[in-house]
């Protein structure tokens, strides 16, 4: 199975297009293009090795109510998962998600299905874990924490397990299983990539009952998460007025990107605080369109559509709907 693509490989399409990086608008990620703002990493911080009792596990405790694993990423946990549940051999993973997951499950029964309650429902009692993006990445899913619940509980029943990637769920928000993840059969996934803007650092957290997190404890190397990653996420993780101010910039952001993608003619299909979905037959003709004019969209095949992350700024935004007005027009004559 091929690696999935991801979001962000703008210096690969500056070379394919002949157009320098910085003459780009990158809205091909759903990072916040409002990163925690960290103060100057002290000397000490970047000289000696990371301590488990740094204080980082009460700042988790406090932010989310649970105690949860730090690892570089949480794509660090989604690639380990398979080999720590050897009782899993039927995984059901809806489409289209994050590819990463599907990926990591590859060697196991992979079973497919439309990302819908109906069809999630009809296919669980055949599989030992569902794993699911929520709210869902590139399509903005959610689903009642309610019907969540329930598949949890049928999976545990039978010593299944329900996996949640909640990367793209704010903090406070509702619709998150971290509650619950002191029961048998959950695993939830979180990132300080998209809300918090911090993607490059590599930090996410695992909340799982405590026999998983020490199992994937102990797979990774000592000193996986970085002296600079675990200071910075303390950081982070505690300011809880930041993440007030943050939650209410995004939701603004997104609000004002879904309505500049209307304006255009597009039909926003999903929307969360980091990125707006449109399907569209389309996809590939804008997407190429847009590209010409040094802007980068994600662009996914099946089904068609576009993933369009948050501009910045009035000054991105204007230059959006420019673009925008422009390859709806010539993507229009193209189709003629
Ligand atoms: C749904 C989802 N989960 C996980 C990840 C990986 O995040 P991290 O930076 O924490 O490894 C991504 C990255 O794009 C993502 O989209």
């Amino acid at each position: 199975m091929k690696r999935p693509e991801h979001g962000g490989r703008l210096r690969e399409a500056a070379r394919r297009l002949g157009l320098p990086v910085d003459a780009w608008l990158d809205l091909s990620t759903g990072i916040s293009p409002w990163p925690y703002p960290l103060p100057p990493v002290p000397e000490e911080v970047w000289r000696r090795l990371p301590e488990e009792d740094d204080g980082l596990d009460d700042v988790i405790r406090a932010a989310f109510g649970r105690p949860a694993l730090a690892v570089p990423g949480t794509q660090a946990a989604i690639s380990r998962l398979p080999a720590l549940l050897p009782e899993v051999h039927r995984v059901l993973v809806p489409h289209p998600s994050y590819g990463e997951h599907a990926h990591a499950w590859r060697a196991h029964r992979l079973v497919r299905c439309a990302l819908c309650a109906e069809a999630i429902e009809a296919r669980l009692d055949e599989v030992d874990a569902l794993v699911l993006v929520h709210p869902n990445n590139p399509t903005g899913t959610r689903f009642p924490v309610q019907a969540l619940r329930a598949w949890h509980q049928r999976l545990a029943a039978r010593g299944g397990w329900l996996i949640v990637d909640e990367a793209f769920l704010d903090p406070g928000e509702a619709g998150s299983l971290v509650a619950e993840t002191g029961e048998p059969g959950l695993v939830v996934l979180r990132s300080l990539g998209k809300f918090w803007g911090l993607a490059g650092l590599r930090f996410g957290l695992v909340f799982a009952a405590a026999p998983l997190r020490e199992q994937l404890a102990a797979w990774l190397d000592p000193w996986a998460v970085s002296h600079p990653a675990r200071w910075a996420a303390r950081l982070a993780l505690a300011d809880s007025a930041w993440q007030e101010r943050q939650r209410a910039r995004l939701a603004a952001a997104s609000r004002a990107l879904a309505a500049t993608l209307e304006e255009a003619g597009l039909r926003v299909s999903g929307l969360t605080s980091l990125f707006a979905w449109v399907e569209t037959p389309r996809a590939a003709a804008l997407a190429a369109a847009l590209e010409r004019r040094a802007l980068l969209v994600r662009c996914f095949d099946d089904p068609p559509g576009l993933r369009f992350g948050l501009p910045a700024d009035a000054a991105q935004t204007a230059r959006l709907r420019a673009a925008l007005l422009e390859a709806m027009a010539e993507t229009t004559e193209t189709r003629r």
